[in-house]
């Protein structure tokens, strides 16, 4: 088969590898003050080279007052001291490369936080030089806030400054403050402080909420879609595609096109049509993104009013993406990050069916077409953690909503919790479970969030040990990737009639093709398979033995999946 030999060679790094996301305060603490750090890091990669990882997206480690846990940045250029030193950030990616893995860091420059001295400047008299880095307006008449956008925290997105008589944008919390990235100088200290940590080495930027940078000019109301509120969602509202496609192009000319890197924008209410124009792999200026439909499907208007996710709709949505963004764009696929609750809790089941639904959900992951991103911790399938008391929640997001329904709104708390326990980010932030010693392992001290009690038997040590863990499935995946260009190169293919509970694709490469059959429920549910594909050897499935089958019928079993080389 030259002809697939040939697109395996033109085929970029970036579409082959698989990402690992650290979040460093919850990864591992090397000096015992209960913070995750990067010299915890460094003793810990073997455990990402024993999975077989290629690059790692490392959240953000820069200074920060940590209002949202780094996301918040106050200098773009310094290490946060509690997590170690600009020594410690080389020694890291040192070792990083010396064991072949690549270095992707978080680039968040929608805002800053407001002890940037960009925005302490600001704040000193209307007409600063940097008065302009931020986005100011003049109360309405009434003294108001200038629209009704609402913070992606709670409350409103604007944040009054007393002293200069104007309110700031801030989309986030208002310690975070929106950076005005129609000024040509935000732009340019932006590219500056990118060829810094490029020069330095590193191999990329997942760019935060970066289809919000350009606003939507005349800042319009958002539609209400909450009559009770006097502030309503404004991400749509908010976020300008023309200047966006324009900015990022500059960004690409300035900046990305000079190395080879892999880039990824988060970008929450992408439609499928930007989405390729962004990754287009012509005229686009980002690798991939990630889009959020898939993690919306068990949203009910809030994240935080759940309902069940029902599977026709996740086999649209992820056919959609599949098919749009194939020939010409590029998808990222995650059911994970540091802002989502852990997926086998989510789409799984984490009591009975913990490991056979993890590795099934792994299976659904890395046999997309697209880049694989897994979650620190979802390699050993750890779960949600329900916490009894608000006060142990750490996640600015989580509290002002608790504050907010509870203590605004008369909500019951104990209802506000069950909340909680589904959909806070916290979730994915609980320290990583190491072994079943004091801590998970993670610590010598009490961790500054709690551990999830069952750390006892879901650790890194137990899933080394274990053949059967979800650790060895994943690794297990990421070998076939690079044994097999169809997981990379081939087409995605729905497979339609089948029975609700049952996912099923193929993936098709020259004459190679690949059947994955995924039961999404704890029933055995019988199957049949088309009359057109021929079953053949088994290429992984999260079961010991075969399914039986008759008539070309097959019995799925509980969260069975299984992948056939077909004929
Ligand atoms: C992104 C990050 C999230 C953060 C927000 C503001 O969504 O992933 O953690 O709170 O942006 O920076
Ligand atoms: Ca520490």
């Amino acid at each position: 088969m030259g002809n697939r030999t040939e697109q395996t060679a033109a085929t970029p790094w970036w579409k082959r590898s698989v990402v690992y996301q650290i979040y460093p305060r919850s990864f591992c603490d090397g000096n015992g003050d209960g913070i995750g750090d990067l010299r915890g890091i460094i003793g810990k990669l073997d455990h990402l080279q024993a999975l077989g990882i290629d690059v790692v997206w490392l959240s953000p480690v820069y200074a920060s007052p940590n209002d949202d846990n780094g996301y918040d940045i106050s200098d773009y250029r310094a290490i946060m001291p509690e997590f170690g030193t600009m020594a410690d950030f080389d020694e890291m990616l040192d070792g990083l490369h010396r064991r072949g893995i690549k270095l992707m860091m978080d680039l968040v420059v929608n805002h800053t936080s407001d002890e940037h001295d960009w925005f302490v400047q600001a704040c000193r008299s209307c007409d600063n030089p940097y008065r302009d880095y931020y986005i100011w307006r003049a109360p309405r008449e009434d003294g108001s806030e200038p629209n009704n956008w609402e913070s992606a925290f709670g409350g409103s997105a604007w944040q009054f400054h007393e002293p200069t008589g104007e309110y700031y944008l801030h989309l986030f919390s208002k310690k975070q403050p929106d950076l005005n990235w129609d000024n040509p100088k935000v732009r340019e200290e932006v590219y500056d402080l990118m060829h810094f940590w490029l020069r330095k080495g590193v191999d990329g930027f997942r760019m935060d909420v970066i289809n919000m940078i350009a606003k939507t000019p005349g800042l319009p109301d958002a539609p209400v879609c909450d009559p009770s509120s006097r502030w309503q969602p404004a991400f749509t509202t908010a976020a300008d595609e023309d200047r966006l496609l324009l900015y990022l192009r500059e960004m690409k000319e300035r900046v990305l096109s000079h190395y080879d890197i892999i880039t990824v924008g988060e970008t929450p209410t992408v439609t499928t049509r930007l989405g390729l124009a962004l990754t287009h792999q012509e005229t686009g200026a980002l690798h991939m993104l990630f889009q959020f439909e898939h993690m919306d499907l068990d949203h009910q208007g809030s994240k935080w009013m759940g309902r069940e996710l029902d599977l026709y709709e996740l086999k649209r949505v992820t056919s959609r993406w599949q098919t749009e963004l194939a020939v010409h764009g590029w998808n990222s696929l995650y059911l994970s990050n540091h802002d989502q609750p852990r997926p086998v809790s989510r789409f799984g089941d984490d009591e009975e069916y913990r490991v056979e639904s993890a590795k099934l959900l792994a299976t659904f992951l890395h046999l997309q077409q697209g880049t694989p991103f897994i979650y620190q911790g979802e390699e050993l399938g750890m779960t949600n953690v329900r916490f009894d008391s608000i006060d142990d929640y750490r996640d600015i997001e989580t509290l002002n909503m608790y504050r907010i329904a509870v203590h605004e709104r008369g909500e019951d708390p104990q209802q506000v919790l069950s909340w909680i326990h589904a959909k806070s980010r916290d979730n994915a932030r609980t320290p990583f479970q190491w072994d079943d010693s004091e801590h998970a392992g993670f610590s010598t001290v009490r961790p500054w969030i709690g551990v999830n009690p069952n750390y006892r038997y879901v650790n890194a040590a137990q899933a080394l040990a274990d053949p059967d863990s979800v650790f060895r499935y994943y690794r297990c995946l990421i070998e076939l990737r690079k044994a097999h260009a169809i997981l990379v190169d081939g087409r995605y293919d729905l497979l339609n009639d089948t029975p609700d509970e049952v996912f099923a694709f193929t993936r098709t490469l020259g004459e190679q093709r690949l059947l994955v059959a995924l039961n999404f429920s704890p029933d055995t549910v019988p199957w049949r398979r088309p009359d057109r594909l021929e079953l053949g050897p088994v290429l992984i499935g999260n079961l010991p033995d075969e399914p039986a089958v008759s008539d070309g019928v097959v019995s799925l079993r509980p969260y069975e999946a299984r992948v056939w080389w077909v004929g």
